[in-house]
């Protein structure tokens, strides 16, 4: 524990070279000290379901020799959750631990959209949605800072893929950025106020994230107010002079000096002003002083850690189909239950890559199921298929056989590790060959089949599923989700999670097909707005299962949907009450979603976007009414040409329901707001300036002044020469335009940015 540093006095004590130092590492997962004036290093470590702490007496850097550390659920699981106090729970226990591991700054969560479901790093975010990205990220990073660990909210910003990560360039319109991809990390930075935030290893728009003044300084800090650090991705920086001048503090890892004595060299040679590296350093020493610990760490109880990792493994799994329904099973009943795949026996939990946790135990299914299973019931277990995919007859014969004889089948599938990865990303969205043909074959013997899905990337379904009475989306569900995939196969839980991301029917119907993962080192983001059920919504595309699904082994009626409007523009506020209802026969939790859509905007728009959410948990034949409250920022879109979100009034329809295509109730209400006036420039076209309220009869008045009257008069013309620039008309009318007006009304000095 050091002591407070005094900020304003270290920085002037210290030379430019020690301030150098002080914005790149000093090794992998430390960053520089000063012990001349008693600046401590600290230590950074993954991450975002699990503190991956390298174990210091390990001959050699490896993900697989980190410090035992709880494993929970990954994002993708997490996501699935849709439960902001649970979310906030794993993010104290990852700042308990991490205390415990001594590391300062954990390197999650990581909250980029999931553009395309060939991605290979989709298990480490949350959800193709920004509202629940930005919403469970912000209860993650509450939950780490709440012990005095930093959290950094990565990977800022457009790292959708994997492919070609360090040098390709997101090509991305700024209004898609602002409202799907930037919108989780600014939710995320003005309500959590996350301590560090990691700048992206790929470009945005051709400039890398890490040397991005746009990114970094305008949008992160001048119009959200980040006031944390910027740490780059590992090896992210090029041009560390570059870097501290977009506003990136803390270059990771080490450089051996390097970086530091380009930052000197360009102070001293006038390219990089002194007091733009001291922000720089301040912000070092800011987050020394907000990591340190007055009291030494506690210890950890892992045990319940463990129990919470469980917790939330059943909180995440997604009941996707239950034809019979086959589930729950009855664990005392006298019956056989067949457990084939080898996933059942060795649990994928987890993901590959810098994300990878050495877990503190881990329950496989057939333990728990084995443990959980009552007398009369008899369990017998066939691996079926090797994990590498290789084809074995006699596993596969011998599955087949146990099938035959059981009264029921629990199959255990998935991705195999090497399927998706930190680094690079899919090709496909099949399950292995070898396990689909078991499927089928299983089936045949014996149609009582269920299947339980070990993937973080989504597979497709709609080749199988037609095998299996019911499948249960387990995720990669952290070191205790082989006993929660038990109790809720024997309903000792009761699922409860919500798909976070669309499971499209194949990969060919996913927005970014076309466009993923690019070439020569751009890739576009031509699906613009339409990610994830944006998409398949406004293409009214069928899908095997849509953003928000879910099912329970009760049910859930939703009545008495009731809105009301207060004030109107900004300072409006949209009430809803609805009533929610447990209509079956077990306790059971729901996730109540909110959907807006605008219902006749000026541009386009997405047909509904989710804006709230809340998880209740009822008793069988309860109710509960819930309340949602939604602002003007709920009901707008950003519009470059404002350069702000701006609200346009008229009707929106307003949604609730239990998925993005289970809407059980729906309204209509109206908003009032004045007028949108796009601001006018001398860039902008004759037709703007005629439809706008001030500088229309400005420009009428230049133009019945002179030759232009004949212009004016003229409708075809006048629309030939709507599109035309104003200052492209003035030129063309060779000085015969009287723009004295114009000119005042516009005065840069006063009026930079145009006039609305
Ligand atoms: C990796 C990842 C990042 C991780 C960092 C440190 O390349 O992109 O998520 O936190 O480097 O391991």
């Amino acid at each position: 524990m050091h002591k407070d540093i005094d900020v304003s006095a270290v920085l002037a004590a210290l030379t430019l070279d020690e301030k150098a130092a002080l914005l790149s590492g000093q090794a992998a997962w430390e960053s520089a000290a000063v012990e001349r004036l008693g600046i401590p290093s600290i230590t950074l470590t993954d991450g975002p379901h699990g503190v991956r702490r390298p174990d210091p007496t390990a001959e050699r850097f490896s993900f697989e020799t980190s410090l035992p550390a709880t494993c929970f659920p990954t994002a993708s699981a997490l996501g699935a959750s849709w439960d902001v106090d649970l979310l906030t729970e794993v993010g104290e226990a990852l700042g308990t631990e991490s205390r415990a591991a001594d590391v300062a700054v954990l390197l999650g969560p990581g909250i980029n959209i999931k553009r395309s479901p060939l991605c290979g790093r989709n298990f480490e975010y949350l959800s193709e949605d920004p509202v629940v990205s930005g919403h469970l990220g912000a209860a993650l990073v509450r939950g780490v800072q709440s012990k005095g660990v930093a959290a950094s909210v990565k990977h800022f910003a457009a790292n959708n893929q994997e492919t070609d990560r360090m040098q390709i360039s997101a090509e991305v319109d700024e209004r898609t950025l602002r409202e799907i991809y930037l919108a989780g990390f600014e939710h995320i930075v003005t309500t959590a106020s996350p301590w560090t935030v990691m700048a992206a290893y790929n470009r945005v728009n051709g400039v890398h994230a890490a040397h991005n003044g746009w990114l970094l300084s305008e949008v992160l800090r001048d119009q959200w107010g980040f006031d944390g650090l910027v740490v780059s991705d590992w090896g992210a920086v090029s041009d560390p002079v570059a870097a501290v001048g977009a506003g990136l503090d803390l270059e990771m890892p080490a450089t051996n000096g390097a970086s530091a004595t380009k930052l000197v060299e360009a102070v001293k040679a006038g390219l990089l002003e002194e007091n733009v590296l001291d922000q720089a350093v301040a912000r070092v020493l800011t987050l020394l002083n907000r990591t340190a610990q007055a009291e030494p760490a506690d210890d950890v109880d892992f045990t319940a850690h463990h129990a919470l990792a469980k917790r939330v493994a059943v909180e995440t799994a997604v009941l996707l189909k239950n034809e019979g329904p086959i589930l729950p099973l009855d664990p005392d009943a006298t019956t056989t239950v067949a457990v084939i795949g080898e996933f059942a026996r060795t649990p994928r939990f987890q993901g590959a890559g810098s994300s990878q946790v050495t877990p503190t135990r881990v329950d496989s299914a057939l333990d728990a199921l084995t443990e959980t299973a009552g007398k009369g019931l008899r369990l017998t277990f066939a691996p079926g298929f090797q994990l590498s995919g290789d084809e074995d007859e006699t596993l596969h014969a011998e599955a087949v056989s146990q099938a035959a004889e059981a009264d029921v089948v629990l199959m255990f599938l998935g991705l195999p590790e090497g399927e998706e990865s930190e680094g690079h990303d899919r090709e496909h969205l099949d399950l292995p060959d070898v396990q689909l043909q078991l499927l089928r074959a299983v089936a045949r013997a014996n149609p009582d089949v269920v299947v339980v899905l070990a993937n973080g990337g989504l597979v497709e379904v709609a080749t199988w599923e037609r095998h299996a009475m019911a499948v249960l989306h387990g995720s990669l569900n952290g070191q205790a989700g082989g006993g929660a995939i038990a109790d809720l196969l024997f309903g000792r839980a009761n699922p409860s999670g919500r798909l976070t991301e669309t499971i499209p029917v194949r990969l060919k119907d996913t927005p970014s097909y076309l466009n993923f993962p690019g070439a020569d080192g751009i890739v576009i983001y031509g699906e613009r707005l339409y990610v994830g059920y944006r998409y398949y919504d406004v293409k009214d595309l069928r899908v095997s299962y849509p953003f928000g699904h879910g099912l329970s082994y009760t049910s859930f009626a939703y009545s008495d949907l009731h809105a009301t409007v207060d004030g109107e523009g900004d300072d409006v506020v949209v009430r809803l009450r609805v009533t929610l209802t447990n209509t079956g026969p077990v306790t059971g939790k729901e996730t109540v979603q909110v959907y807006v859509g605008d219902v006749a905007a000026s541009i386009d728009r997405p047909v509904r976007e989710l804006k709230a959410f809340t998880k209740v948990e009822l008793s069988s034949g309860s109710s509960t009414q819930l309340e949602f409250e939604l602002g003007a920022r709920d009901l707008s879109f950003y519009s470059p040409l404002h350069r702000s979100w701006v609200l346009e009034g008229g009707e929106f329809e307003v949604s609730v329901g239990a998925s993005s295509r289970d809407l059980r109730l729906t309204t209509t209400v109206k908003v009032d707001a004045p007028p949108l006036i796009a601001p006018v420039t001398w860039e902008s076209p004759v037709g703007a300036w005629l439809a706008h309220p001030a500088g229309g009869p400005l420009l009428r008045r230049a133009m019945d002044s002179g030759e232009g009257s004949a212009v004016a008069a003229d409708p075809a013309i006048l629309r030939m020469v709507e599109s035309v620039p104003l200052k492209t008309l003035v030129t063309m009318s060779g000085g015969r335009l009287d723009v004295t007006e114009i000119s005042r009304y516009l005065d840069a000095d006063t009026h930079p940015e145009g006039r609305s």
